[in-house]
């Protein structure tokens, strides 16, 4: 065996194997020299000594790649060796992971009415037409669907636009008295500073006997829960539209950032708008097949109060993943 195959056979790592390849192959290698010379040869022998230095290379390549891959397999094991991580190994780290604001505050809204024995409800976050549309009095072509921007499937299946639909899904399956909330996701057609295709609403419904749950309920709740969530804010109700409901209302509270003197943030209105409200609508009952009932609903973006909550001005920062901005709260 020759000395190049030796050095070959003897390198012990990867640095040392390049060493052999630089010395006889690399630009002023020893073999590449005489590979060089052979310009200067001529018949017979140019002829014999191609093909032997032909044959050497060929001999190296071979070689070198065989070591190559031993090296790198005894390198790969050595890391896996190195980089082992026993994780049953008991940890005594003190950092403490922190929660995403936008179940930091679900969790609160979940909290304040789990403590009314309000029932915690879920829904599909793929839905029919009728749960997310027709039952709720937005029957086809009812110009209200056009303010949410429906991602559709085939077979008129869609991404539920709002949580609304799990109030029909619940008064479907159980009896009065009814009361309930429902936290999730939803998906709207909308992508800016302010809105992103996935969101998070936390929706409520209350239903009794005839007359049992009004306004003046809603009113004196909805108040509560916006103290609870804000501290010291003013509240007033807005008459407003929604197709569930009748009569409806928006919900303001004095700006938390102001205190309702005028800024940027309430866009120097002194109020925010923090969630829509009103009695259920006597067709939505219909569509459930509920008589003689009364009932109040309500619906709230967690991602708007989340913000407003935790002084967040930037949507897109709730999705970014980036722990550093976690870490700030
Ligand atoms: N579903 C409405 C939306 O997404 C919010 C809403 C308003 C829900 C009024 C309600 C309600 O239950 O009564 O904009």
């Amino acid at each position: 065996m020759d000395m190049m195959q030796q050095r070959i056979l003897d390198s012990k790592n990867m640095a040392e194997l390049e060493m052999v390849r630089i010395e006889f192959f690399g630009k002023k290698g020893s073999v590449t020299q005489k590979f060089n010379a052979l310009k200067d040869l001529e018949g017979e022998e140019k002829k014999q000594v191609a093909k032997e230095l032909n044959l050497l290379k060929a001999t190296f390549e071979k070689m070198f790649a065989q070591k190559k891959e031993e090296l790198e397999n005894i390198a790969l094991k050595e890391a896996l060796l190195a980089e082992k991580i026993d994780v049953s190994l008991f940890s005594n780290s003190t950092k403490r992971s922190v929660g995403h604001p936008i179940n930091y505050t679900k969790d609160r809204i979940i909290e304040y009415f789990r403590n009314l024995d309000f029932d915690l409800c879920v829904g599909p976050l793929v839905e029919d037409d009728f749960h997310n549309f027709q039952a709720l009095n937005l029957p086809e072509y009812h110009p209200a669907r056009d303010m949410q921007d429906t991602f559709y499937f085939k077979d008129s299946m869609l991404l539920r636009t709002h949580t609304s639909p799990v109030q029909i899904r619940t008064m479907l399956s159980q009896k009065p008295p009814i009361k309930m909330i429902c936290p999730g996701p939803t998906f709207r057609r909308d992508y800016d500073l302010t809105h992103t295709p996935m969101f998070h609403q936390v929706e409520g419904l209350v239903v009794d006997h005839k007359d049992k749950a009004n306004f003046a309920n809603l009113k004196y709740t909805l108040e509560d829960f916006l103290k609870y969530l804000f501290g010291d804010v003013k509240v007033r109700f807005r008459s407003s539209f929604f197709p569930f409901t009748e009569p409806s209302a928006e919900v303001d509270i004095s700006c938390n950032f102001c205190g309702g003197s005028g800024c940027r943030v309430c866009s120097h209105t002194g109020w925010l708008e923090v969630l829509g409200c009103g009695v259920v609508d006597s067709h939505v009952f219909e569509s459930v097949g509920y008589e003689g009932v009364s009932g109040y609903a309500f619906g709230m973006g967690i991602e708007r109060l989340a913000m407003l909550t935790c002084g967040v001005n930037d949507l897109r920062s709730f999705f970014e993943t980036d722990l550093r901005v976690l870490e700030q709260f």
